[in-house]
């Protein structure tokens, strides 16, 4: 056992990890016919062989027409989608690792055009994907039963697989996302208005997903301030305002919070230091995982206009291991120091750290 808190243990309610370490999900296009194929039991094998706690599997679909926006995105519907993701989960079992989906519909940020769904819309709150720009489909009250339900199936599919948890994709300016931001919702029915209000769909899901795995099966929900549409945007300005958006998504049935920055170490509110799952865990009680540029030394997202993921070189991890040894947060996920070195927490659990590689755009070329 290593004094470094990056390795000690981790239990909670209904989740035990090894480790502190949590592969952040990301994307890869790898996954033709919308199925995780031997590329990817081989790609996320790698992962927990290399040492990895939890891993959080790429956004995955849910059983929704309109759930997905790009090519090649693994789906967790259907009979050959879900003996995919077996094989995965399988895999991930045999190197000693745990492993949950993320659940994941994209809203606006879906074109018309996009195989294997073609024509269908994006779906929206409001017809928005940008603040102001309609140019999308508004859904219907109906629309909004479906999704729900749509998430409900892809967690009881999740769970019957095997896995070992899910996460539901509520940041980064998806559909979750949109209906918490007054920005894409400008709904005028109970799922609009009031800040009360634009947090229903969500907690309708994250209800209907407990409903679906019973009260002991852990439900992580993913979260955050920024939109991809907006760098600057903010569902919350102040602890008050971060406590009244936390409790009822905690009461829905959220066992640990994912709360997504860019870059870890900015404090979330003026007069304190605490990042923002510093803050979520101090207000909610429930374990949080921080995640943004950790072992990095620049954000990933892309500037305005850039096509690819952001180049990052490595960087120290003392001042993650300083706010571990306060507390502040429970988990780390990992993301692109994961994607360039999928032993990375090996390597730093061995004091191996100097053979980490820096991100290069390279490495999303191939799923290794
Ligand atoms: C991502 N990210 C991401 N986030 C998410 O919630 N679902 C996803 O499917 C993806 N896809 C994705 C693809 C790629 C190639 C990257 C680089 C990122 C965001 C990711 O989970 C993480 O929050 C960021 O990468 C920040 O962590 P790092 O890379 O700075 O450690």
């Amino acid at each position: 056992m290593s004094a470094n808190p990056l390795f000690k243990p981790f239990s909670s309610a209904n989740l035990e990890l090894k480790n502190r370490t949590v592969m952040a999900p990301m994307t890869r296009n790898f996954s033709p016919d919308n199925v995780a194929g031997q590329n990817s039991v081989d790609y996320y094998r790698r992962r927990a062989e290399g040492g990895v706690g939890l891993i959080i599997t790429e956004g995955t679909c849910v059983n929704h027409i309109a759930a997905s926006g790009y090519p090649d995105v693994p789906y967790i519907h259907g009979e050959a989608r879900l003996a995919g993701w077996k094989k995965v989960v399988d895999a991930v079992h045999a190197a000693g690792g745990k492993i949950a989906p993320q659940l994941w519909h994209v809203g606006g940020a879906r074109k018309a055009g996009v195989m294997p769904e073609g024509d269908v819309p994006g779906f929206t709150p409001s017809g928005m994907f940008v603040a102001g720009k309609k140019n999308r489909y508004e859904m219907s009250a109906q629309d909004i039963q479906d999704v729900i339900q749509a998430f409900a199936q892809g967690a009881a599919d999740a769970k019957a697989v095997g896995f070992d948890a899910i996460e539901l994709h509520g940041a980064h300016g998806y559909l979750i996302d949109q209906f918490f931001w007054e920005g894409t919702n400008q709904r005028e029915d109970e799922y609009g208005g009031s800040a009360e209000n634009r947090s229903r769909f969500a907690i309708d899901i994250i209800k209907a997903c407990r409903e679906a795995v019973g009260p002991d099966f852990p439900i992580i929900f993913r979260w955050s301030q920024w939109k991809q549409q907006d760098y600057t945007a903010r569902l919350v300005h102040t602890p008050e305002e971060l406590e009244a958006f936390l409790t009822p998504l905690s009461e829905a049935g959220v066992d640990i919070f994912h709360c997504s920055q860019r870059r870890f170490w900015e404090p979330e509110f003026e007069g304190s230091d605490l990042n923002l799952a510093g803050w979520v865990q101090k207000i909610t009680g429930k374990p949080a995982i921080t995640v943004g540029s950790v072992g990095l030394n620049a954000d990933f997202m892309p500037k305005p206009g850039e096509a690819t993921f952001r180049e990052a070189e490595t960087a120290s991890l003392e001042q993650l291991l300083n706010r571990m040894d306060n507390n502040e947060f429970d988990l780390v996920a990992i993301g692109r120091a994961l994607i360039a070195n999928p032993d990375w927490v090996n390597k730093v659990a061995t004091d191996r750290a100097e053979e980490l590689k820096a991100f290069k755009k390279e490495d999303l070329l191939e799923l290794a």
